[in-house]
Parts: C-alpha cells; structure tokens; sequence
C-alpha cells in the first residue's frame, strides 16, 4: 500500500485490515507511518510493516521493490500521488519531475514488481488510485490530470490483460476529498464544498476491488455523473468548463 501514512491511503489501509489483510505500508514520513501502523495492529491485530521510502526516486522504487524480495504480495494498492495547482508554464521543474516519477512510474515499476506473481499464483489483485481529473483536461492541474488519464488508461489495459487469471484489477477514480492533497499542492481552498471523506472513498474502492467487475470505480453518485459528462460534451467545451472548476 503506497501513500498510507494519511489520507485515502490511511483508509484503505484501515479497510484492509478490518478485512484481516496483513499489510505493508509505504510512505517518505517513517513517524506518520508508525503511527498508522501501531493504531491499525491495536485495533485489527494484523501484522503490519512500515518502508519509509520516497517513490518519486528510482532508488526509492528499488528500495521497496528488493525489502519484498521474500514477501507474497497478493495485493497492490498504488495510492500514492501528488498534484500541482497553478498554471503548466510556472510549475517548478523539479516538481514536473517528482510528480510524473511518483504518480506514473513508481506506479507502473511497482505494478510490473508484483503482478507476475499474482498471476502465477492466480490470486490477488492491483488497486490503482486515479482521479476523476483523468476523464478530461485539467486546466491548472494540466500535469496531474495527464498523470491520472495515464494511470486510468494502464489500469483499464491490465484489467483486459489479466481478465479470467484470478486477478482483479481496478482504477479508483476519487473526485475531491477530504485529505491533505490540496494543501500539497497548493490549491487549499480548491473545491473545498462538497468534498468526500477519505472513508467513504476507501469504502467504495474496496467494496468494488472485492467484488468482479469493470475496471473503473468512480466514488460518489456526483462524481460519477460528471466523470461520464465527457461523452456527452465536445472536448473543447469540457475542457473550457473544467477550467473554470479547476481555477
Ligand atoms: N484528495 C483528493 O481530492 C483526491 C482526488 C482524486 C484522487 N486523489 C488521489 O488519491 C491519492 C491519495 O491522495 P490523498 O488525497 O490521500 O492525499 P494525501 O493525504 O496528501 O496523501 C498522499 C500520500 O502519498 C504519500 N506520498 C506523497 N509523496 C510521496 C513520495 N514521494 N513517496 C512516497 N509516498 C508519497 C504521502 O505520504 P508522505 O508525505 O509521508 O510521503 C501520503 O501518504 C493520490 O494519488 C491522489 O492523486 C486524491
């Protein structure tokens, strides 16, 4: 579980234990994270291990990847993500960097690591975490939306690619949430109305994840709705109507 020492990742993590999983947590903050696993074993008593790793680096990725080496993943929930308001032309470099090597290619290395195994097995399953920012353009999120159309777009081809092996394969695509994500990206006041817990988006993940089905859950019935509007709308117009959201 990537991106576990808060947020959405906190309560899947919950959730997955109240299920009797036993877990592996992975995040940069090692206390956040010792915290969340010392309350989760208290109240579930399953075992629970912590990887302080930064995934936005190669050595990171590695690092989780080999302290698995002799562990049975049975379950990768790729949460981890981080977004950047304002508009593409003043976003740091060094952030365009971090946020395409954590959102996109620790998710893909990670996937790569674990799936076989899966499939060998036959058993298991890799959770994704997208956005609803992935169905359309997000102008002043321009990099995020791209990152989560990507995640969105590798996740639907995996879960044809595994269909019928015993796997289950799944994009959870959260609309706003009640988490520390847009203080990190510096948007605090973003959508602030209307916002999910990040609970009640864990509730609806898992429940999908654990039953077979397609390859997208969208949390919550309005989230849905607008996550369906693109087929419906020109591209020109949703991108038009997605600025002034996202603005
Ligand atoms: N909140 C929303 O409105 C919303 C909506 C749609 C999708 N999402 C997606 O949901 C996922 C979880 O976000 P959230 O809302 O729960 O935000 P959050 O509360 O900010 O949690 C982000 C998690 O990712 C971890 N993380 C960040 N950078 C990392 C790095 N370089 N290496 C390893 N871990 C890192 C953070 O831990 P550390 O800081 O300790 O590393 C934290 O555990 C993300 O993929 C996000 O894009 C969020």
């Amino acid at each position: 579980m990537t991106g576990a020492s808060g947020g959405i990742g906190e309560s899947l993590a919950e959730g997955l234990a109240a299920g009797g999983a036993d877990l592996v947590l992975v995040a940069r903050s090692a206390d956040k994270l010792d915290a969340v696993a010392s309350g989760i074993h208290a109240r579930h008593g399953v075992r629970v291990r912590v990887l302080p790793a930064d995934l936005a680096t190669a050595d990171g990725v590695d690092e989780v990847i080999t302290a698995l080496d002799d562990t049975r993943v049975d379950v990768l929930i790729a949460n981890a993500g981080v977004g950047w308001h304002g508009t593409f032309a003043e976003q740091p470099e060094d952030g365009i960097v971090q946020q395409i090597a954590l959102n996109e290619t620790a998710l893909v290395r990670l996937t790569r690591a674990f799936l076989p195994g899966m499939l060998a097995r036959g058993v298991g399953g890799v959770m994704t975490v997208a956005s609803t920012a992935a169905f359309q353009p997000t102008p002043h999120m321009a990099l995020y939306g791209a990152t989560k159309a990507f995640v969105l777009s590798f996740t639907e081809a995996l879960w044809q690619e595994t269909r019928g092996q015993g796997v289950r394969v799944l994009a959870l695509c959260p609309g706003p949430t009640a988490t520390g994500f847009f203080d990190a990206a510096g948007g605090g006041s973003f959508l602030e109305g209307g916002r999910q817990s990040a609970e009640e988006v864990a509730r609806v993940g898992l429940r999908a994840f654990s039953r077979a089905g397609g390859p997208t859950v969208v949390s919550g019935a309005r989230n849905a709705v607008l996550a369906s509007a693109h087929r419906f709308v020109p591209r020109g117009l949703m991108t038009r109507m997605s600025a002034m959201v996202m603005e």
